[in-house]
């Protein structure tokens, strides 16, 4: 397996282009099976999520592939409406293609998504709205077997905005016959995405980016070519480095207005961040204070996917900072890492208090999911000593390439590619 190598005691300084966003390609992938012709994705980030998804694209018989660093899609030849128990568990979204399957074939076969390293990742909600759409769905040994010879739009009420019943009824609803009104929608910058390359392809959406989503279905879609916007949990991991380290650094294509829980954090913590022609430049110098507590929620909220990085960027800082993690069961797994460098973190529930220490020490540490694998390499910075980061296939799934990131802000950082027989 390959690892990170991460010396701390080097602030940063320098430049970076964030990429393209993991959470908002996934889903623009998936409904790249709702519009005949070819589709451009720009700025597509190269993830191992985005590798599963062209698997999930190839499988189905459709085109997919780089043409420098665009993604070109055409799903026309489309000849499948499955999808194999093997490739629904290489990536915990897979789920978000059922609505757009089911809106192209009339019907859809494929397993139900295994839970991740975050907890169960349940997809009631999404099953209880393409019921009501007119989807006829048979759970049977851990397969959903789909049919939905007519999906009819009406309006739907989601128990809780979750962002990818969001997204997967979005789909379904441009397959629908009339309009569909999906309330209590999440609000995330991705859906507004989501929604825009839609709408390039000729749909009719509305509303997203507030909790009131209005499809009106049956419109005939076509190819276009659509840049991915910036990555704001990237863009939030480098914020945070910067924190963690201290230094200079600018971020080409970040947007504050999707940041600003982030920022508003940082700020309070000591850092300066300010625009910058086009993107944020953060400042922070000197040892960050304690902030008041921070909870995660449903955006415009703070970003549960900012949690542990933010976390990793305060484990020096003066004071006492609480954690409440109110999206998923299970995201404090990258805590008992973090402790071994020296951390000083107490979990309780959802809760997590961490108080600042002096000093962190360079250690041997593993990813344990995505985020909690970013928010080792954050610590590592502000670590004395050499970290070395294992499992970073869970790195990989969100970000393009973290060490060449982190070098070019001027970190000593390196990825070392294991031989099998190392
Ligand atoms: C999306 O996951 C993101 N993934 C996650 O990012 C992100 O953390 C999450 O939204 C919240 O912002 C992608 O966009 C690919 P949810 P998703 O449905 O859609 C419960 C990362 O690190 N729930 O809003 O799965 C669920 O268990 C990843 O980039 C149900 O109970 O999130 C969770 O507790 C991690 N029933 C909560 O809602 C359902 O049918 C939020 O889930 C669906 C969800």
């Amino acid at each position: 397996m390959s690892h990170f190598l991460v010396r701390g005691g080097r602030r940063l300084d320098g430049q970076l282009t964030v990429q393209g966003a993991k959470n908002s390609v996934l889903p623009i992938l998936a409904a790249t099976l709702l519009a005949r012709g070819q589709v451009v994705l720009l700025g597509c980030p190269r993830l191992r999520d985005v590798d599963a998804s062209i698997r999930i694209l190839h499988h189905l018989g459709c085109d997919a592939r780089w043409e420098g660093d665009a993604l070109t899609v055409d799903t026309t030849a489309l000849d499948r409406c499955g999808i194999s128990d093997q490739l629904m568990r290489e990536m915990r979204s897979s789920a978000i293609f059922l609505g757009a399957i089911l809106a192209r074939c009339g019907q859809a076969d494929l397993s139900y998504p295994g839970g991740c390293e975050l907890g169960p990742r349940p997809i009631d909600l999404h099953l209880s709205g393409l019921r009501q759409l007119g989807a006829e769905i048979r759970e049977e040994g851990g397969f959903l077997h789909c049919r939905a010879p007519a999906l009819v739009g009406r309006e739907l009420v989601l128990r809780m905005p979750s962002v990818g019943a969001t997204e997967n009824l979005m789909l379904a609803a441009c397959g629908c016959v009339g309009t569909t009104v999906i309330t209590n929608a999440a609000r995330e910058p991705e859906v507004v995405d989501l929604q825009n390359f839609l709408n390039a392809c000729g749909a009719r959406v509305s509303g997203a980016g507030s909790s009131c989503v209005s499809v009106q279905g049956g419109q005939a879609l076509h190819g276009c070519t659509y840049r991915v916007m910036p990555d704001r949990i990237a863009a939030a991991t480098y914020l945070c480095a910067a924190a963690s380290a201290g230094g200079d650094i600018s971020l080409l294509g970040a947007e504050e207005r999707h940041l600003t829980t982030v920022t508003a954090a940082l700020r309070q913590a000591g850092c300066a961040i300010t625009a910058d022609g086009g993107g944020l430049r953060a400042v922070c110098r000197g040892p960050l204070r304690a902030i008041e507590p921070v909870q995660t929620a449903p955006y415009p909220g703070f970003p549960t996917d900012a949690q542990a990085v933010l976390m990793a960027a305060l484990l020096r800082s003066r004071g006492a900072t609480v954690f409440e993690e109110n999206i998923f069961e299970n995201r404090y797994r990258h805590v008992g890492e973090l402790t071994r460098m020296g951390a000083k973190i107490r979990v309780s529930g959802r809760v997590a208090v961490v108080t600042g220490v002096e000093r962190l020490h360079g250690a041997p540490v593993r990813c344990t999911d995505l985020r909690g694998g970013a928010a080792l390499c954050v610590a590592a910075l502000a670590a004395e000593g050499e970290t070395r980061v294992s499992q970073i296939c869970h790195i990989d799934r969100g970000y393009e390439d973290l060490v060449r990131d982190l070098r070019a802000l001027g970190a000593d950082a390196d990825r070392v590619e294991e031989t099998d027989n190392s």
